[in-house]
């Protein structure tokens, strides 16, 4: 898809926030995910940046995890092109292993919902969902995370791993996506 004109001059979560909020969820994986058969599995490309911070704070909360990603596509520009799907699958092996997704963001929810169900398929004895951004008001299959960092309006962002047509994601925060002519976020149901 072309891109449009658009500015990303808004702020929406400074580095600052990012860091306290990624210690906190850490934090609070800590005191619920007691595993020594953990892994983690970082849905990409959008998770990366988030992973990285997510797992240094695993470690200084004694969490030793193995780690793989796998890749899930459906997005063209801010536009979904419907059921995402698989297009490079972890290796690791899952089964009897209890496993920590990570994305970056819940929109309508099929990435995590079809993510998830690949993971149990391939024999994970627990699968928990964690996502940075939560925008609850784009959801179109029933699909909660089990830690979610931020919940966010119905609007497109970048940065901090997000991008968009494949830019941005070197941000060191997350800003809002503002488009010339008003257009938004109106894939939802497309
Ligand atoms: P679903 O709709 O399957 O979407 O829950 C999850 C995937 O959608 C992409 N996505 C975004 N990417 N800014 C982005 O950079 C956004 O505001 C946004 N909303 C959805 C993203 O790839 C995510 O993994």
């Amino acid at each position: 898809m072309e891109s449009l004109k658009y500015d990303i001059d808004e702020i929406v979560i400074t580095p600052r926030k990012l860091e306290r909020r990624v210690n906190d969820l850490a934090a609070e994986m800590a005191t619920g995910l007691q595993s020594d058969n953990l892994v983690v599995i970082g849905v990409l490309r959008g998770s990366f940046i988030f992973l990285a911070d997510m797992v240094r704070w695993f470690y200084m909360n004694d969490m030793h995890p193995r780690i793989d990603f796998m890749i899930m596509e459906s997005y063209a520009g801010t536009v979904s092109q419907g059921e995402p799907a698989v297009s490079r699958d972890f290796t690791v092996d899952v089964a009897g292993a209890d496993v920590v997704l990570v994305d970056d963001i819940l929109d309508t929810g099929r990435t995590l919902t079809k993510a998830t169900a690949h993971v149990v398929a391939k024999g994970a004895k627990t699968v928990r969902t964690c996502v940075l951004l939560d925008k609850p008001s784009r959801r179109l299959v029933p699909c909660e995370a089990d830690y979610k960092g931020f919940v966010i309006e119905d609007f497109f962002v970048v940065g901090y791993g997000l991008d968009y047509n494949g830019r941005h994601r070197e941000l060191p925060h997350i800003a809002k996506v503002r488009f010339a002519d008003g257009a938004q976020n109106d894939d939802a149901s497309a």
